[in-house]
C-alpha cells in the first residue's frame, strides 16, 4: 500500500555496556509509533535500530567481565538488545551494529572521502574526557562533585569526575563549517525540535566550534583510520555513520537515494552530536542533511536523568510481564509529553491503565461487540437512517483522524493520543446517553437500535485502525472481533473514518484484563 514515498526513521544505537533500561525502551517506542503510523499512511516507512559496540566503555566493560569487546557485545545483543525489541514490540526493518562489516567498511570509505578532500588533519589535544559520555568536556559542561567527588569537578549527566587525556589525534575540521550550520538551521526551522531543543543547538554554535578529534590511539577497539592502523576511529564517528551505512551508503546506492534523508528521534543528551556534528560530517561528505534530529526528554527518577550507572534503572520488563507491551506504549506515549521531560511511577501507569486502557477503551469495546451479539445475533446491521447524535460521532471520528495526522507531523505523539481519546470519551458518553439496552426492549425502536449499533462499531472501527500504532495487540484483537477484512495494520490511517464496518462481529476476548497483583 505504499504510495512511493519514502520516511526513514532512526532511534539512537545503544550502548552494550549494559543492559537496557526503560529509558531506552522509551526511545524505541517513540520511533516506532511514528514508523508504524507512516507506514500506515502509505508511505515507505524504514525503521532503523542498533548497537553501538566501540569505545573505551564497552572495552572496560568487557575487560572486567574478563572477555573480548566483541564477546561481550554478542552477548548483550542476543541476551538483552535484541529482546527488548519484542518486549515493547518493535516492527523495525534493520538492525545494525557497529562491528557489522557493512558498517566498518563503509564508514572507512566515508572517512577516507574526509582525508582525501582535506577535511582532517593530525592534530594534538588536552582535555578532560567523560568515558560514560565517550566525550571531551568543556569547563562549562562541569559541575560541583558531591560525597565521594566533593571537591572534584564532574560530568553533569554521570556524576563521576572526567580524565584528564593528552593525545596526539586526527581532527575534522568542524570549525569550518558553523556559519553553514547557522544558516541551515535558520532556513529549517524544523531542523531540529522541538523549539527548546533548535534554541539551545543554536546558541551553542554561535558561541563559534572547535575541530573535532576523530580518532584514538591509546586502545584498539574501534574500526581502523583507513590510512593509519594504529588509530581508531572515536567511537561518536563511528557511530554516527551507521544512519547512512545501514541504508546503503558506499554499497547499495538505490536503497540509498530511495531512504535518505532521515528523521532522527534522540534523547536530549546526545543532541549536539546529531544536530551540529552529524550534519557538519554530512555536509563536508556532500551528502544530503538529516530531515529533521527530534530531541525528546529525559525520564526522571528523582529528579534526575534514569540510568543504570545510578542504579535507577527499571528494566523494560518489569512493567510488560504485568501489564502488558501495549500498556507500556501506551503509557510512556500519552502520559509524556513528546520533548519534554517526564516522571515514571507505578501508581500513574496502574491509575491509566485502569482507567483509560482498561475501563476506558477496552469496556468500551466490550460493551458494543457484546450488544451486537444479543440484539443482532452477532450481525453487524445495515444503518437506515442516523439522528444528529449519530452524525457527530461521524464527526468526531473524521475531526480527531485529521487532528491526530497532524500532530503527527510534529511528533507530538501525546496530542495524537489524546486526540484519539477524545473519541473514546464521547463514545463512551454516546452509549450511555442513546441507552441500546432500552431500545432493545421495544420492537418499535429496532432502526433505532440498529443505528446506535452500526456507528458505535463504526467508531470503534475508527479507533482500531488510529490506535493500531500505538496499542497494536490490543487493536490488533478489535479488528479481527469487528469483521474487519485484512489486517489493521493495511488499513489507512489518514482515512480511518471511512471504514463502514464488516459484515458479523466476533467474541472479544478483555483488551485490558484487571490486573490483580500488587506492582512495584
Ligand atoms: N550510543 C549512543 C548513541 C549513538 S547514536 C549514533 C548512546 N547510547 S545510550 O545507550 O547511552 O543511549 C541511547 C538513547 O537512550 C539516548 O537517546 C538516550 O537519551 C536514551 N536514554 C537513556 N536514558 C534515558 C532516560 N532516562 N530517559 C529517556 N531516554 C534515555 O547515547
Amino acid at each position: 500500500m505504499s504510495d512511493g514515498s519514502s520516511f526513514y526513521i532512526t532511534t539512537p544505537i545503544f550502548y552494550v555496556n549494559d543492559v537496557p533500561h526503560i529509558g531506552h525502551a522509551y526511545t524505541e517506542v517513540a520511533a516506532d509509533v511514528l514508523a508504524r503510523w507512516h507506514r500506515q499512511s502509505g508511505e515507505d516507512a524504514w525503521l532503523l535500530t542498533g548497537t553501538d559496540e566501540h569505545g573505551q566503555k564497552i572495552l572496560r566493560t568487557a575487560t572486567a567481565n574478563g572477555v573480548t569487546p566483541k564477546e561481550w557485545a554478542d552477548r548483550l545483543v542476543e541476551t538483552a538488545w535484541k529482546p527488548l525489541l519484542k518486549t515493547v514490540d518493535i516492527r523495525n526493518d534493520d538492525f545494525i551494529r557497529t562491528t557489522d562489516v557493512r558498517h566498518e567498511v563503509n564508514a572507512q570509505k566515508f572517512l577516507q572521502h574526509l582525508y582525501d578532500s582535506g577535511h582532517i588533519y593530525t592534530g594534538e589535544y588536552e582535555g578532560f574526557y567523560c568515558v560514560g559520555c565517550e566525550e571531551y568536556k568543556q569547563p562549562s559542561d562541569l559541575i560541583d562533585g558531591v560525597g565521594e567527588y566533593a571537591g572534584q569537578q564532574v560530568c553533569a549527566i554521570h556524576s563521576i569526575p572526567c580524565e584528564l587525556l593528552h593525545e596526539k589525534n586526527y581532527f575534522f575540521r568542524m570549525s569550518t563549517f558553523a556559519d553553514h550550520l547557522l544558516a541551515l538551521y535558520e532556513e529549517n526551522p524544523n531542523f531540529v525540535q522541538p523549539a527548546s531543543a533548535r534554541n539551545e543547538v543554536i546558541s551553542f554554535v554561535k558561541q563559534g566550534l572547535s575541530d573535532l578529534s576523530i580518532s584514538r590511539s591509546s586502545f584498539d577497539w574501534g574500526i581502523k583510520v583507513p590510512w593509519d592502523d594504529s588509530h581508531v576511529v572515536y567511537v561518536w564517528f563511528d557511530a554516527l555513520l551507521n544512519y547512512i551505512t545501514a541504508a546503503g551508503y558506499g554499497h547499495d546506492d538505490e536503497k540509498f537515494s530511495r531512504l535518505w534523508p532521515a528523521t532522527h528521534v534522540v534523547g536530549k543528551d546526545i543532541l549536539r552530536f546529531h544536530a551540529v556534528i552529524w550534519p557538519a560530517m554530512l555536509l563536508a561528505a556532500g551528502i544530503e542533511v538529516p530531515r529533521q534530529v527530534f530531541g525528546h526528554g529525559w525520564l526522571l527518577v528523582g529528579g534526575e536523568k534514569m540510568s543504570k550507572s545510578k542504579l535507577t534503572g527499571i528494566a523494560p520488563n518489569q512493567i510488560t510481564d504485568t501489564f502488558g507491551s501495549d500498556a507500556f506504549r501506551y503509557y510512556f506515549m500519552r502520559a509524556i509529553s513528546f520533548g519534554q521531560d517526564g516522571s515514571f511511577s507505578w501508581e500513574d501507569l496502574s491509575a491509566r491503565y485502569q482507567s483509560e486502557l482498561a475501563n476506558g477503551f477496552g469496556n468500551l469495546a466490550s460493551r458494543v461487540i457484546a450488544m451486537v451479539v444479543r440484539y443482532c445475533d452477532g450481525e453487524i446491521p445495515v444503518a437506515g437512517d442516523f439522528s444528529e447524535a449519530d452524525e457527530l460521532i461521524r464527526g468526531t471520528e473524521k475531526r480527531v483522524t485529521d487532528a491526530a495526522t497532524l500532530a503527527i507531523g510534529h511528533l507530538a505523539i501525546h496530542d495524537a493520543i489524546a486526540a484519539m481519546w477524545e473519541l473514546v470519551d464521547e463514545l463512551n458518553g454516546y452509549i450511555t446517553a442513546q441507552e441500546p439496552w432500552s431500545l432493545a426492549k421495544d420492537p418499535a425502536d429496532r432502526d433505532r437500535l440498529e443505528a446506535v449499533l452500526v456507528t458505535a462499531v463504526r467508531g470503534l472501527g475508527t479507533l482500531a485502525v488510529l490506535l493500531s500504532p500505538v496499542v497494536p495487540q490490543a487493536t490488533a484483537k478489535l479488528w479481527t472481533a469487528l469483521g474487519g477484512i485484512g489486517l489493521v495494520t493495511d488499513q489507512r490511517i489518514d482515512r480511518a473514518w471511512e471504514w463502514t464496518g464488516g459484515p458479523r462481529v466476533s467474541p472479544l476476548e478483555a483488551l485490558f484484563p484487571r490486573i490483580e497483583a500488587t506492582v512495584g
